[in-house]
């Protein structure tokens, strides 16, 4: 299984924690740690499972809930927020009809917002799975979730 592949990668050291946990999650159609891949990294780690549950909802690219086939994270720090990333996060969930946080019924989108990308120049940015998108407008999100739609 590709989760023992993995975590067999990795010496047993607790520094290798975020490595492990962000290789399984990438390899997840779905996008998250399910909790018998928690045990395992626990096992193998040694160390408690509250303390893997305390990293994983510390940093907010973990999720312990599947989701959608494309990660939507809008920027909402300042310089972002400043330049009218709430709005696009409202116009956002009108768009694919979720509330920040969920998936949409296909399966296709999860909707998350995030702090800074490090694209501020740029602002207002999104993150689309891996890639980072600037400049936004209502118009130029349509477009990008168009495309991502007749992936
Ligand atoms: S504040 Fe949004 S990319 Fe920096």
């Amino acid at each position: 299984m590709i989760v023992d592949e993995i975590i067999k990668k990795y010496e047993p050291k607790e520094e290798n924690i975020l490595d492990i946990l962000h290789d399984i999650q990438d390899s997840d159609p779905q996008h998250y740690l399910n909790k018998e891949v928690i045990k395992k990294v626990s096992k193998h780690l040694n160390i408690s499972l509250s303390q893997i549950y305390g990293v994983i909802t510390f940093y907010t690219m973990f999720s312990v809930k599947p989701r959608g086939k494309f990660i939507i994270r809008i920027c909402q720090s300042a310089p972002c927020h400043l330049m009218g990333s709430k709005s696009l996060i409202e116009h956002l969930e009108q768009l694919l009809r979720v509330d920040v946080g969920e998936t949409t019924e296909d399966g296709v989108f999860t909707l998350e917002t995030t702090s800074c990308l490090g694209v501020c120049g740029v602002a207002p940015a999104m993150m689309i799975n891996d890639d980072v998108y600037g400049n936004l407008t209502p118009e130029r999100v349509n477009n990008i979730i168009e495309k991502m739609r007749e992936e």
